[in-house]
């Protein structure tokens, strides 16, 4: 195992045209009408999954992407990792009808408008386009411009950003490269990329890495105390994030208008195993972090830099990953293992002040290292 590991936060200033078009929102009101994930597949697909009015899931459909799939390698044991298999969170992302993902096998990022009167119908849009790296693991929009951009975690590592539209995504503008020392396939979960994503008002683009290894353009800082950075979530209304750590749980950084990420509050988790995915529920104001390893969900209140309820499932899944809110809702992907299928949970996080589980929703035949989870509304 790892001996020594550093968390970074690394910046890119992107310079975003004056009069960027909002292409979607980004806020969990409305009507929830698909949840989707990627399964871990050689011929890369998209499953979507119909949400019904009272919040419960049912069958969709699996959409190929046109690229293919592939897994990292878990450095422990040299092995094709799973379930987490590309070590990172946001492979998958929508913008108003848009999705996009990523397909680490091929270098590309697809991507697809949803039919806005079956939510599970997916119309590819033009072809896959290079991300200009290798292993390509979390794509990013934000809600005020028409930019894209993908984080590569292989040999050939880094951001590359591009536009999309109705005719299709642009070739991507250059690759901001990650010096990293990987392979590709790479090798992990540490010094590879875990997140890319926009802050709050889409003007900073951030990713996380759980290495100390990085050196780049761009501000990069390691924050006090944490050490595994993983998936992240903006908090609202502030510039600060909710950030995973996998060796001990959750951390709240502010991140200043340079860039640099500094420790707010550090969470530990008691009897974690691996917390990698985070979101925020913008109707009750607090943030859900899930863990690979342990089947519960755990909330963080950004208000008190306090952890809030915990709720135990006990709906037989060995752990959770991919997570998102919609309305009193969180959805959360279970990938499963080689004796318990792939399932999402629908949790209700507001009726009674309590944690409720309303469905847990089994997925057949998408394999056992499924990742992400977003949610469609109209
Ligand atoms: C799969 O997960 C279940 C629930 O945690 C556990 O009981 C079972 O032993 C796991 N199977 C394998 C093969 O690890």
């Amino acid at each position: 195992m790892v001996q020594r590991i550093q968390a970074l936060s690394i910046l890119f200033s992107l310079l975003l045209t004056a009069n960027a078009v909002p292409y979607g929102k980004d806020h969990d009101i409305g009507n929830a009408k698909a949840a989707y994930f990627i399964p871990k597949n050689a011929k890369n697909a998209v499953v979507a999954l119909k949400i019904n009015s009272d919040g419960t899931l049912c069958d969709g459909s699996i959409t190929p992407t046109g690229g293919a799939g592939e897994s990292g390698i878990f450095g422990a044991t040299n092995m094709p990792a799973g379930p987490d298999s590309l070590f990172s969170q946001s492979p998958l992302t929508i913008a108003g009808n848009f999705l996009f993902t990523v397909n680490p096998g091929s270098n590309t990022l697809s991507l697809f408008s949803i039919f806005r009167g079956d939510a599970t119908k997916l119309t590819p849009i033009g072809n896959p386009v290079s991300t200009l790296g290798e292993f390509p693991v979390s794509v990013t929009t934000h809600p005020y411009h028409n930019t894209v951009c993908v984080a590569n975690s292989g040999a050939k590592a880094g951001v590359a950003c591009s536009t999309y539209s109705y005719n299709g995504l642009s070739p991507m503008d250059g690759l901001r490269e990650f010096d990293i020392g990987q392979t590709t396939p790479p090798v992990g979960p540490t010094n590879t990329a875990s997140q890319t994503f926009f802050n709050e008002d889409g003007t900073q683009l951030l990713t996380t890495f759980p290495c100390g290894k990085v050196s780049m353009r761009g501000t990069q800082s390691s924050p006090a105390g944490t050490a595994v950075l993983f998936g992240v979530t903006n908090i609202p209304g502030s510039s600060d994030i909710l950030v995973t750590d996998a060796s001990f749980g959750a951390a709240i950084l502010s991140v200043s208008p340079s860039g640099t990420g500094t420790t707010a509050n550090i969470l530990k988790i008691a009897n974690q195993a691996a917390t990698c995915w985070a979101t925020y529920s913008s109707v009750i104001g607090t943030g859900f972090v899930t863990d690979v390893g342990v089947n519960r969900l755990v909330e963080v209140i950004p208000s008190t830099g306090a952890l809030g309820r915990v709720f135990n499932s006990h709906n037989g899944n060995p752990g959770m990953v991919g997570l998102a809110p919609s309305g009193k809702f969180v959805y959360a992907l279970s990938p499963g293992n080689q004796t318990v299928e792939t399932a999402v949970a629908v949790f209700d996080v507001v009726t009674g002040g309590k944690i409720t589980e309303l469905q847990n929703f089994k997925v057949e035949g998408v394999g056992r290292s499924s990742q992400d989870m977003v949610i469609f509304y109209d």
